[in-house]
Parts: structure tokens; sequence; C-alpha cells
């Protein structure tokens, strides 16, 4: 696929189909993501691959956890905090909050997706060691992405979503992650169900305006 193509598909999923992924496609999408840059090469992070009944026992432990009303606390939750500066917070208000379906009366479209964990049939989830400086959390944003572009690229959809690393204890339970790993973020890879709502294009939100996030001095 050329590159602006695989670029302008990068849309979140938010249902998937029950249609697996060839577990060795996944393999080899990561393999080619380790080629990210990272702070001098130090490659902090780990993908643990998540499928078949490992993923279904952690679908059904997420739930019992959401439905007893048990508060996320994800790995990362101090950085979650709600002192986000002002522009970040106003794109999340008029981008994000007030736009598509959060304010549509489809706010239980959204929360039902993400506490079905999308009906992804397989997740990566993304760590990097406890020890790490914040750099560490860049590197792995980056392998992200790499990963995400690279799936898209490969014909898959993509989901990333906090939401799935809600419950960290349970990721570490049935995805075997052992203690000393930041479980920092997760990503669903598959095949969308394009008959589903919450995955109509109308819901794609927009992007700020250029002109207020770039500034060129000579
Ligand atoms: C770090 C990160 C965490 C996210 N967490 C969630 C989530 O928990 N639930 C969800 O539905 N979407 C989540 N998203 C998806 C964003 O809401 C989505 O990318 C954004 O609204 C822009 O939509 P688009 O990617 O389809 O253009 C997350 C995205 C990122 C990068």
């Amino acid at each position: 696929m050329e590159f602006e193509d695989v670029f302008k598909r990068e849309r979140v999923t938010r249902k998937f189909t029950n249609r697996k992924v060839n577990e060795k496609l996944i393999a080899d999408i990561i393999k080619k993501a380790q080629q990210s840059p990272s702070l001098l090469n130090s490659q902090p992070w780990r993908a643990y691959v998540s499928v078949g009944e490992s993923l279904e026992k952690l679908k059904k432990a997420s739930k019992a956890n959401i439905d007893a009303g048990v508060k996320p606390h994800e790995d990362f939750a101090s950085m979650l905090s709600l002192n986000w500066d002002t522009f970040p917070s106003q794109n999340m208000a008029t981008m994000g909050a007030s736009q598509t379906y959060f304010f549509r009366n489809k706010l239980d479209l959204f929360t039902k997706s993400n506490d079905a964990m999308f009906n992804a049939q397989s997740v990566v989830f993304l760590t990097i060691p406890r020890e790490s400086p914040a750099w560490s959390v860049f590197d792995l944003g980056i392998f992200a992405q790499s990963i995400m572009l690279i799936a898209i690229d490969n014909g898959l959809s993509i989901m990333p979503a906090h939401s799935m690393v809600s419950y960290p204890d349970l990721v570490r339970k049935y995805v075997h992650i052992p203690d000393n790993q930041l479980v920092g973020m997760a990503i669903a890879l598959g095949y969308k169900d394009k008959s589903s709502e919450v995955n109509d294009p109308k819901y794609f939100p927009e992007r700020v305006p250029f002109e207020k996030i770039f500034k060129l001095t000579k």
C-alpha cells in the first residue's frame, strides 16, 4: 500500500469481527516494528500478544470488574491525571466529547464497545520496565505507532485503547506479564465489523486547525 494511504486509513475500529488474525502475521508486524528508533537504542518495549483462551478469560474478568464497579487503576495512572494543560483539554472537549456520539445519546455505544474490548480477537499489550524514564514512554509510543501502521499496511484494522489496560493486575495474570513490567498500552489488531454503527465514518473526529499546532521560525 502507498504510505499516504496507510496513514489516511489510520482511524480506530471499535468493533471487530470474529475473524482471527494469523499469529505469524502478528509476530511479523511486531518484528518489523522493532526497527523503530528509541533513545540511545534502548528499545525499552516488550510486546505481549493475547489471543484465544487467554484473551477470552481476560475479557471476562475485566467485565466482571466493570460490573462490580472496580475503579480502573492503569499502571500509567499518575500520568492520566486530570491535570491536563488547557490546550489538550480544550481539544478533548471540542474535538472529542461534544462532536461525535459522545453527545448524541450514543455514549452507550462507545462504553459498550470499550467494555467488550471491541470484540478483539487479538490484543498486543505493550510494556516498559517499571524503572523507566519518561523517554521510554515516548519510545513506547513510537513503537506502538509503527505496529499500527505496519498492521494497516497488512490489511488489518487497529484499536489503541487505554481502557484495555484499566486492570493491569488482570492483564498480568492472563497474559503472563512479569511484575517488573508496566502495562502501558494495548492495541487490538483485527478485521473491522463494517456493519457496526460504532465504526461509522460519520463518527471520525476531526483535527484541530493546522495553524494552531504549527509555527515556523526563521
Ligand atoms: C493512547 C491512546 C489511548 C486511547 N484510549 C482509548 C480508549 O480507551 N477507548 C477508546 O474508545 N478509544 C481510545 N483511543 C482512541 C482515540 O479516542 C482516537 O484515536 C481519537 O479519538 C481519534 O480518532 P481516530 O483515531 O479514529 O481519528 C485511544 C487512543 C490513544 C492514542
